[in-house]
């Protein structure tokens, strides 16, 4: 396992095309070790492989944003399809390990029913609510390169942008370990 540097907004690599995952081999349960060290670090609710520099269709969500016990192992989700969003929805603030400090209000669907890969290659189904649905549609928007900053009015961007340019690693660092994701 290896901590890995999170990539930060505005790193253009948080818009490359990311792509699936054909086998679920040694090498990407070598990428989700490290993804879920580097998540852990900083208490992160959830970490998309494209942070971390790597293009996989992957995410990862804390066991208990997840609605699980706070000492099970972070979920893992693989080449993530949704199945089903629901048509109401709500208006909460997010953060986001890419956006240090930064919090946008974000309107998502209330649950979510998908499909993916776990750690075996096994086909998955997942229903969440609340909290978890949000984090998963939060997560998904990184394979599809839509970011927290996307979800700003004009105003906000301007702020994002000029908060954002500027912050060092060591910076970005302080901030996540002191208030997570
Ligand atoms: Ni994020």
């Amino acid at each position: 396992m290896a901590l890995r540097t999170i990539v930060r907004f505005p790193n253009a690599f948080l818009r490359q095309k990311t792509h699936e995952v054909k086998i679920v081999d040694k090498a990407i349960r070598s990428l989700v070790d490290d993804m879920m060290e580097t998540m852990c670090d900083v208490s992160g609710a959830g970490l998309a492989a494209i942070q971390v520099g790597a293009l996989e269709r992957i995410f990862i969500i804390d066991a208990s944003a997840a609605g699980g016990e706070h000492t099970d192992p972070p979920r893992v989700f693989i080449n993530p399809r949704f199945e089903l969003l629901s048509p109401e929805t709500d208006v909460a603030e997010e953060g986001c390990l890419s956006f240090p400090g930064i919090y946008v209000p974000v309107k998502r669907s209330l649950s979510a029913r998908l499909r993916y890969l776990d750690l075996d290659g096994t086909e998955q189904l997942v229903e969440a609510e609340n909290f978890f649905a949000r984090a998963l549609q939060h997560e998904f928007d990184h394979l599809e390169n839509r970011l927290l900053f996307d979800h700003a009015g004009a105003i906000k961007k301007q702020m994002i942008k000029r908060k954002l340019d500027r912050m060092t690693d060591e910076e970005a660092m302080e901030i996540l370990r002191h208030t997570g994701e």
